[in-house]
Order: structure tokens, then C-alpha cells, then sequence
């Protein structure tokens, strides 16, 4: 008897303990900071100042001497200090890695796909996809890529709308997201639109994407109860991720059967090296993804600051009808596009003020000390911030805020600034691959829509809310009206 009552007060002594013990951790870690930042941030008083969380984020930055700035209720350092993101980008990068929160979030519609690993599988995919995206033989594939979806999809569409006799608002992002996603579906499947319900793919994709991003916004564990019950959005986010799988499994199970032969798209390029089929599904999967919102998101931010700057809008007019003529409708060659130094400078000015990756994160492995000074726990998230530091005076000058692509033209041409300073697409080590195709789309597309139409935005000087998620997105899009342009309906 005596035995098992001190049996019974061991074990209450050591779970009492256990419970205190767990409780004082969970309050170190826990507990709200009641710094200014911290208050503002859980009480949401941000709010009443500004309209978007980048646009908070911003002003702080700015206000810090290190533009660096800690919330530590999110154990999140945000930096928009150029010498930090080239030593988190580049110099420590093995110590800077997604991370196994970011997989986690993603994992279950990308899996092993180049976007959402570190390491040797990392490291094999992107050598892989390097090598075929700097062929010269996908350049020219994206080219005819692009004056197919141009000549039989975006322009008949735009003259439908431009010829109505009553004037037709039509939402641009949405336009541009529906534009990108045929294009990077050719590219990266082979899928014509017209071979697969594309709509299904694209609608389910949409919603994967989006509810992987609202994953990003909840607490870790919520979803991951959710998931497994399989309730509520994870019960739907479970389904639209087996449509998108089921659709890219068919499409390689076909592609398997009739040979690769002589198709030109990322898929046929990689299953010469892969012979793990979901292991190519994982990576074309990630080009859909990586690809397809930043390029939309780009052209949105891109036709509003033509519609508030009309005299860029002029001097791309000129340039392209200096360098491609006046009267020619076909998409501009590659070299022909080269030489169109202002519209390369207009679209890197439009992404330092609207960049398509407002911010992106990392997860420290090490702890560390940023060039700034500001020390790193291991297990911190480390965000640098294309969207605060594309609005700092201390990088860009007292004219930060204006839109001027001049600031990028030397001597007539081009000059590219540094990736650190300008991180739009990433840079260092994993920069963006799809970099290059990425300019030659938007070029393209901004040619035709410029030299045949007057694109107006309704109201271009309205504020813009941003939706949250992985890519800028603005709520309830971006509404335009569109006409042909008087000498082109004359031509
Ligand atoms: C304006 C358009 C684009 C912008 C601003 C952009 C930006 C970025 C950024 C910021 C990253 C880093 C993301 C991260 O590591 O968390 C990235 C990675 C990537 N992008 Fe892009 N991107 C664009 C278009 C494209 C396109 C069209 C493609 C595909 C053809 C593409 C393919 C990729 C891939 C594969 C990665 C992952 C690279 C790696 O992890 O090694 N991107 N991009």
C-alpha cells in the first residue's frame, strides 16, 4: 500500500512538474512582446495608418537606421538592408534555406519540385532545368509560344472588347492571369488549351494555390489538425491538389507512351534525365506555379503606371516603332526585342514599385549575425523585402516614389543594377530561373497591347489593396477600359 501511494506521488510530482516545466516554455516563447512593433502588430493599429501589411512594413523599414527590423511575436527579422540580402542570398546561403515551415506549406501540391526543396535535390533539379532554360532552341520555342497565344487569343480578344460600341470595363489582372496560365501550361506541358478541360486544371489550380497561401497565414498546427481529419479547406484543398495531379500524371503518362519525339516543352527536355514520373510531375508542377501569377501580377502593375505616366507610355511607342516599325503585327524577334533598352528599363521600373514577390523568407540553420549587426536565433525566419526596398530613398534617391524608367538607362541603353539592391527576382544562388522568359512574355505582350490599343485604367490613382498571398494580387483586380488606337484603326 505504502508502495503504491508513493508510487501515485512520484507520478503526480513529475507530471505537476512536466506541466509547469512545458508551461514556462510555452510563455517564454509565447508570450506577447509588448514592444511598439509587437503591440501594433497583434492589436492591428497598423490599421489605421495604412491599407497593407507590406505598406506598415515599409514604414518601419524606412524608419530604421539598419534597415532591419525584428517582430518578435512572429520571430521574424525583416530586412530591406541591401548587404544583408547578398550575405543571405549569396555569401551564408547554406545557412539561409527555405526551410521546413515553407515545404511544409507547399509540399502537398509540390512536393519534390525544384521550388520547394534545399539540398542535393535541390541542387540536381536546378542544374538540370538551368541547362535547358538557357538553350538557345527554347527561346525560340517560347517566341512561337507567345505569337500563337498573342495573334489567336489576347488580340482578337482585346479588338472584341475595343470595338464594342458601348465601352466594355474588363479586370487586366484577370486577363493577364488567364493570358499567363495558357502560356506557361504550352511551355512547361505541351497542353494545348483546346487538348485538356483546361478550365478544370486552371480553376483547381487556382484554389490550391490560394489555399496554400491562407496555410501561410494560419497557425501550423491548425491546418495540419485540418488536414488530418480532412475537414473544412483542407478537405477542398485536398481535391483541387489531386485534380492538378491527376491532370499533369495523365499528360506524362501520354507524353511516356508516344515518345518525347519532338516536342519542345520543359516536360519532353526533362524526362530524358528523370525517369521518376512523380518526381517530373513535382517539377513541372513548381514551373506552373513559379510561373504563371508573377508574370500576371507584373503586367497588372505595369499597364496601371503606364495608365498614371502617359508620356512612358509615348516613348515605348516611339521606341517600338523605331526599332520594329510602325505597321508590323507579328511578336518582335529576339534580337529585335534586345534593343528595346527604354521598355526593358519600364518594366524593371514597374517591378521596383509593384515587384510580383513583395517579400520572401527563409528559415536560419545557424545561428548568425547579419552585415548589419542584427543577430539571428537559428530556426528565425530571415524575409528580405523587394516591396519596401523598391520605396527606400536610401537605395533609389529623394525621387524613390516616382516611376521613371530613365533611372535605368545609361547612354542609350540599359544597365542593370545590383540583385541585392533589386531582389525582384530573387538573386544569388537561387535566383529566379525564368528570369529571361519572364521579360521576353511581358515585352510581347506590352508591344501588342501598346502599339494597337489604349489600355486606361479606370482609376489609376485609386489606392490599391493587395490580397494576401504568395504572389501581389489586387483585390478585386484591376479595372480598364480599352480602345483601339486611333492610327492603328487608320493603318
Ligand atoms: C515577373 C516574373 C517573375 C518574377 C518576379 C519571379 C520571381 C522569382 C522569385 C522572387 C523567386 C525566388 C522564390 C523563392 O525562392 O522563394 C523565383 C524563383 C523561381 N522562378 Fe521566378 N519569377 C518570375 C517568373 C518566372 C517564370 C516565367 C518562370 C518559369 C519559366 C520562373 C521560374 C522560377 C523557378 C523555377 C524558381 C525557383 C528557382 C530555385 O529555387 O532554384 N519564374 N522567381
Amino acid at each position: 500500500m505504502e508502495l503504491q501511494a508513493l508510487i501515485y506521488f512520484l507520478f503526480f510530482t513529475f507530471t505537476t512538474l512536466f506541466l509547469l516545466f512545458s508551461l514556462s516554455l510555452f510563455i517564454r516563447h509565447n508570450y506577447p512582446c509588448n514592444c511598439n512593433i509587437c503591440t501594433s502588430f497583434i492589436t492591428r493599429t497598423w490599421t489605421t495608418e495604412f491599407v497593407n501589411l507590406s505598406d506598415w512594413y515599409t514604414h518601419l523599414l524606412r524608419k530604421s537606421r539598419t534597415g532591419t527590423i525584428h517582430i518578435h511575436v512572429l520571430n521574424n527579422i525583416i530586412t530591406a538592408n541591401p548587404d544583408n540580402v547578398e550575405y543571405m542570398l549569396k555569401t551564408n546561403f547554406d545557412n539561409y534555406p527555405k526551410g521546413k515551415p515553407f515545404s511544409a506549406i507547399l509540399g502537398d501540391l509540390l512536393g519534390r519540385g525544384i521550388f520547394n526543396v534545399d539540398g542535393s535535390c535541390w541542387n540536381f533539379q536546378r542544374k538540370l532545368a538551368s541547362l535547358e532554360l538557357g538553350s538557345v532552341s527554347i527561346r525560340s520555342h517560347v517566341l512561337n509560344i507567345l505569337e500563337v497565344e498573342i495573334q489567336s487569343v489576347l488580340i482578337p480578344f482585346f479588338t472584341s472588347v475595343a470595338d464594342n460600341e458601348e465601352p466594355v470595363i474588363l479586370d487586366l489582372q484577370d486577363v493577364f492571369r488567364r493570358f499567363s496560365f495558357d502560356s506557361i501550361c504550352k511551355f512547361s506541358f505541351g497542353l494545348d488549351p483546346g487538348s485538356l478541360n483546361l478550365s478544370e486544371l486552371e480553376l483547381a489550380f487556382d484554389l490550391s494555390s490560394k489555399l496554400c497561401a491562407e496555410r501561410g497565414m494560419a497557425t501550423s498546427l491548425v491546418w495540419k489538425i485540418k488536414r488530418f481529419f480532412n475537414m473544412g479547406s483542407e478537405r477542398t484543398l485536398k481535391s483541387s491538389i489531386n485534380i492538378v495531379k491527376r491532370k499533369a500524371d495523365e499528360v506524362i503518362k501520354n507524353r511516356r507512351g508516344s515518345g518525347s519525339g519532338s516536342s519542345q516543352d520543359l516536360l519532353s527536355r526533362f524526362m530524358g534525365s528523370i525517369s521518376d514520373d512523380d518526381m517530373l510531375r513535382d517539377i513541372v508542377i513548381s514551373f506552373l506555379l513559379a510561373g504563371r501569377d508573377t508574370v500576371a501580377s507584373a503586367l497588372t502593375g505595369f499597364f496601371l503606371l503606364l495608365s498614371q505616366n502617359p508620356k512612358v507610355l509615348n516613348k515605348i511607342r516611339e521606341e517600338s516603332d523605331r526599332v520594329i516599325g510602325s505597321t508590323r503585327e507579328t511578336v518582335p524577334s529576339f534580337e529585335e526585342l534586345k534593343q528595346l533598352h527604354y521598355l526593358h528599363a519600364a518594366l524593371h521600373e514597374s517591378m521596383r514599385l509593384y515587384p510580383p514577390v513583395q517579400f520572401d523568407s527563409k528559415f536560419t540553420k545557424q545561428d548568425d549575425v547579419l552585415p548589419d549587426g542584427t543577430f539571428v536565433k537559428r530556426g528565425s525566419r530571415v524575409t528580405y523585402h523587394p516591396y519596401a526596398m523598391g520605396r527606400m530613398e536610401r537605395i533609389w534617391g529623394s525621387d524613390s516614389l516616382e516611376f521613371k524608367p530613365e533611372r535605368w538607362i545609361r547612354d542609350g541603353e540599359f544597365k542593370q543594377e545590383s540583385a541585392y539592391k533589386y531582389p525582384v527576382y530573387q538573386g544569388g544562388i537561387r535566383v529566379c530561373l525564368g528570369k529571361e522568359l519572364s521579360l521576353v512574355e511581358m515585352k510581347s505582350v506590352a508591344l501588342c497591347l501598346v502599339r494597337r490599343f489604349d489600355v486606361r485604367v479606370v482609376n489609376p490613382n485609386g489606392q490599391l489593396r493587395f490580397a494576401l498571398g504568395l504572389t501581389a494580387t489586387v483585390s478585386g483586380g484591376l479595372h480598364a477600359v480599352v480602345r483601339q488606337r486611333e492610327c492603328v484603326k487608320d493603318v
